[in-house]
């Protein structure tokens, strides 16, 4: 499998390889890869002739350079096995922190008209200004046709779909569903991070998700987030960051149903002092 670091030599090998009616597809990563990241491949790889996978750990979505120090890299063990989908249709772009942001590591501040301030971007400052300045880099570097982003991170596939709006970037977004270990678990790089323990625990997360659905049929938001508070109120594992149910076009929390609208609920929970998110569709 092609590794580029390079972006003159992926932009090169692009070239060579895209016919007029051929399309590229983007996969962008933070390595570690899991089968949640080889499911977004795999659909890149059924819509596009070639599809290129970044792995680069994007220091400024960092809020905690604890967490930006001890986040997985694995670039050997990710490209065996990107090479089990294929070895031709997909390259990897691998840069330096170095030649994408040069000496001086900068960010871009972005306007998304709200999307920001709640839930992954109240808690972690900055974050989606660092996710937007990475996307919109590897965009004008890859120059994708179509780039696919997981629900997992629902807020930030928001987020991205609203950049390439203001940018005018030539790219269309897909969104793909969450993947799952078998106990329900959203699959996460950080994953590895925790213990057999606090894997089978950790399921929790899930399973009151499951729940939530069932009782957004009846009851009110105010209810319900209640409740999931006293699920995890003095958990010995799992300590709750925050739970919202929101309107996911504005990412605000709702106040009252509307049938018109299209809702979700989110959860950000640390299990000792791995962060975990996850989200579900209500409606
Ligand atoms: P990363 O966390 O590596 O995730 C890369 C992509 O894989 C994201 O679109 C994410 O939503 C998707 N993904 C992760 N776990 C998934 C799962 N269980 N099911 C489906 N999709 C999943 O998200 C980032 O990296 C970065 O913020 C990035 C966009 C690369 C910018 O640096």
């Amino acid at each position: 499998m092609r590794v580029y670091t390079s972006k003159t030599e992926l932009n090169a090998f692009i070239n060579t390889e895209k016919s007029s009616d051929s399309s590229i597809g983007f996969v962008p990563t933070m390595g570690a890869l899991h089968h949640g990241h080889l499911s977004l491949v795999e659909a890149a790889m059924v819509e596009n002739e070639l599809v290129v996978v970044s792995i680069f750990v994007n220091p400024t979505q960092f809020n905690n350079p604890e967490d930006l120090n001890k986040y997985p890299r694995t670039l050997a063990q990710d490209v065996l096995l990107l090479e089990t989908l294929s070895k031709t249709k997909i390259v990897v772009y691998a840069p330096t922190v170095e030649a994408i942001y040069g000496a001086q590591t900068s960010v871009e501040s972005f306007d998304f008209g709200g999307l920001e301030s709640q839930m992954e971007g109240q808690f972690r400052p900055g974050h989606f200004d660092g996710v937007g300045t990475i996307v919109k880099r590897l965009f004008e570097i890859v120059k994708p046709d179509i780039a696919y982003f997981g629900e997992k991170d629902f807020q930030q596939l928001q987020i991205v779909k609203k950049m390439v709006e203001i940018t005018q970037l030539p790219v269309h977004i897909k969104g793909c569903p969450i993947q799952r270990e078998a106990n329900g678990l959203a699959m996460s790089s950080r994953n590895s991070q925790l213990s057999v323990l606090e894997l089978e625990t950790a399921a929790l997360i899930y399973k009151t998700l499951q729940s939530v659905k069932q009782q957004f049929l009846n009851d009110a938001p105010e209810e319900i987030s209640e409740w999931v508070r006293t699920q995890f109120h003095n958990h010995e594992l799992l300590k709750l960051e925050y739970f919202q149910i929101s309107d996911i076009e504005t990412m605000a929390p709702i106040r009252q149903k509307n049938q018109t609208k299209k809702y979700r609920a989110f959860i950000a929970v640390f299990a000792r002092d791995v962060r975990l998110i996850d989200n579900i569709a209500l409606n």
